[in-house]
């Protein structure tokens, strides 16, 4: 083999080991998701009523331990086995309508209902695990003004 040839090969090489490690480095995701799917009819007020929820989606993961199939599941609503890095499609996807529907306000393909179901349920379960016993009380929010906070002036 001649040396120009092996200099290439081992330039080549070295190219893929780059590019499968890229690859491996995996999706980046905030440390804290600004909920803002502005897909809402709603909001098209300015100034608007509240911010954004600002949620801490490594702290979940990380402090409160909560694994990620707790709130990432497929097609069939079926716990997604995950880690660190991996890819998953957003919430907003499935749960892709934008108003409630008066006739089905439970509806939960309303994105609402579906944060307001995976968030707020799981914070009751904390709050009465914490001692409060209705749940309603502790770290981790329930009520409407503790996630849908007014901008700051
Ligand atoms: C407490 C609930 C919760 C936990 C636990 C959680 N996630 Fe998430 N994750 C979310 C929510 C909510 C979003 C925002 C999705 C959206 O905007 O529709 C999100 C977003 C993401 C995104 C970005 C998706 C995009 O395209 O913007 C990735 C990637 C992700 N999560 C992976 C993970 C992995 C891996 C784990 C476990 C290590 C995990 N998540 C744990 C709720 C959670
Ligand atoms: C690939 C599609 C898909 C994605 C992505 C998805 N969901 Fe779902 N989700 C479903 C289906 C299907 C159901 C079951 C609906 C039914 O029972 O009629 C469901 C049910 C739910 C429920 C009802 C409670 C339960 O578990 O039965 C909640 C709450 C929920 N999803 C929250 C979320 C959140 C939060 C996210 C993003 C972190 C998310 N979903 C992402 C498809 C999806
Ligand atoms: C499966 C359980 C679980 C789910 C699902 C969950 N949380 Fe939490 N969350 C917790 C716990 C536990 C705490 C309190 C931790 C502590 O003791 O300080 C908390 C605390 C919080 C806090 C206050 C502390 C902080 O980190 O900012 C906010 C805000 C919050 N959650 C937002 C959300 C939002 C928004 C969602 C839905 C997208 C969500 N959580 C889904 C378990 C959950
Ligand atoms: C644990 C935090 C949390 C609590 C408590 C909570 N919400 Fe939400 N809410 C969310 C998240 C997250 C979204 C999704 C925002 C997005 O995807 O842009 C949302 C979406 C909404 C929306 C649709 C989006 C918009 O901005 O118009 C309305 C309306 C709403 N919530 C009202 C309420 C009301 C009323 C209550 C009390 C009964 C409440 N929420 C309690 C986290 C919370």
């Amino acid at each position: 083999m001649n040396k120009k040839l092996l200099t290439w090969l081992l330039a080549a090489s070295i190219a893929v080991i780059f590019v499968a490690t890229g690859l491996n480095a995996g999706t980046k995701v905030a440390d804290t998701i600004k909920m803002d799917t502005n897909a809402y009819t709603k909001r098209t007020k300015t100034p608007p009523k509240f911010e954004f929820v600002s949620f801490t989606h490594k702290k979940h993961a990380e402090e409160y331990k909560v694994s990620c199939g707790e709130c990432h599941h497929d097609k069939d609503n079926k716990p997604l086995t995950l880690k660190a890095g991996d890819a998953v499609q957003k919430c907003s996807e499935c749960h892709n309508v934008m108003e409630k529907d008066k006739a089905n306000p439970k509806d939960i393909k309303a994105l609402e209902n579906a944060m307001h179901g995976n968030c707020i349920e799981c914070h009751k379960k904390a709050n009465i695990k914490a001692g409060d016993p209705k749940g309603l009380k502790g770290n981790a929010p329930v009520s409407c003004n503790n996630c849908h906070i007014p901008p700051k002036s």
